[in-house]
């Protein structure tokens, strides 16, 4: 469970980019994050990722008050999320298989059933031809396939996407929000920013949505979504 109890954050000296958030995710659940550029999105994925500590509020995660947890236990909490970043943050020294192996390896994974494992998801997001090539040589819709197979690659308890599909044309852009369906079935928590709103409508997941740092409205937000079949 993720609960938000009267939240604010800001950037340095800064005022307020997040004011007075409150909202509770049922495990399991799967959510977007909607709202208009600026509104607070990739603030609030922040928070949940521990980037960033809140200014005021409680943020339970894991049981505990993370915005109050010490410094040295964040790495091990953090590695119970993924996250689709924004900017997608992949290796450069690496290909496309060892960025999205990575996440196994430092888990302690070893020997050739990884990379197997790596393929058949890389595959399955269409970089079959891509796979030994680094980010460098990958299109903006390649390098995010490859941000979101390594972000789902160990069934993380929560996973957090930001603006995942925002490179990718409207077929692959349902084929990946399937991905996102399936792993929600397996139980993890999923949190999806998104300017998307079609493939929200579609999807019928419900909604946080930020206005100017204010959390406006939440659709159904206990409904467990299971009802997407994938793209038709
Ligand atoms: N590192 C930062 N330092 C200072 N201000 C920041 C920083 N990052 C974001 N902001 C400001 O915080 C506010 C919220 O930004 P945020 O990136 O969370 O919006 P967003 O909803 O994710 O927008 P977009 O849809 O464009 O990604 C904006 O006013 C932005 O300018
Ligand atoms: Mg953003």
């Amino acid at each position: 469970m993720v609960e938000f109890r009267n939240v604010s954050m800001g950037y340095d000296k800064g005022h307020d980019v997040l004011s007075d958030i409150s909202f509770k995710l049922e495990t399991g659940t799967m959510h977007f994050l909607t709202g208009p550029s600026g509104a607070g999105k990739t603030s609030l994925l922040k928070l949940m990722y521990l980037a960033h500590r809140p200014n005021r509020g409680e943020i339970m995660m894991f049981g505990q008050d993370v915005a109050k947890a010490r410094r040295e236990d964040l790495p091990k909490l953090r590695r119970r999320i993924g996250i689709v970043f924004q900017d997608f943050r992949l290796l450069d020294h690496m290909s496309a298989v060892e960025n999205v192996a990575l996440p196994l390896r430092i888990a302690g994974g070893k020997g050739p059933q990884i990379n197997e494992h790596v393929e058949e998801l890389l595959s399955w997001v269409g970089l079959d031809e891509r796979m030994l090539a680094n980010p460098s040589a990958l299109s903006g819709g390649e390098k995010q396939r490859v941000a979101i197979a390594r972000a789902v690659i160990r069934r993380p308890d929560i996973l957090l996407a930001d603006e995942p599909t925002g490179n990718v044309d409207p077929e692959m852009s349902e084929r990946l929000m399937y991905l996102f369906v399936e792993l929600n079935k397996l139980g993890t928590t999923i949190v999806i920013a998104t300017h998307d709103n079609k493939l929200v409508e579609k999807i019928g997941a419900p909604r946080l949505h930020l206005e100017k740092g204010q959390l406006l409205h939440i659709q159904g937000s206990k409904k467990k979504f299971s009802d997407y079949e994938g793209p038709q």
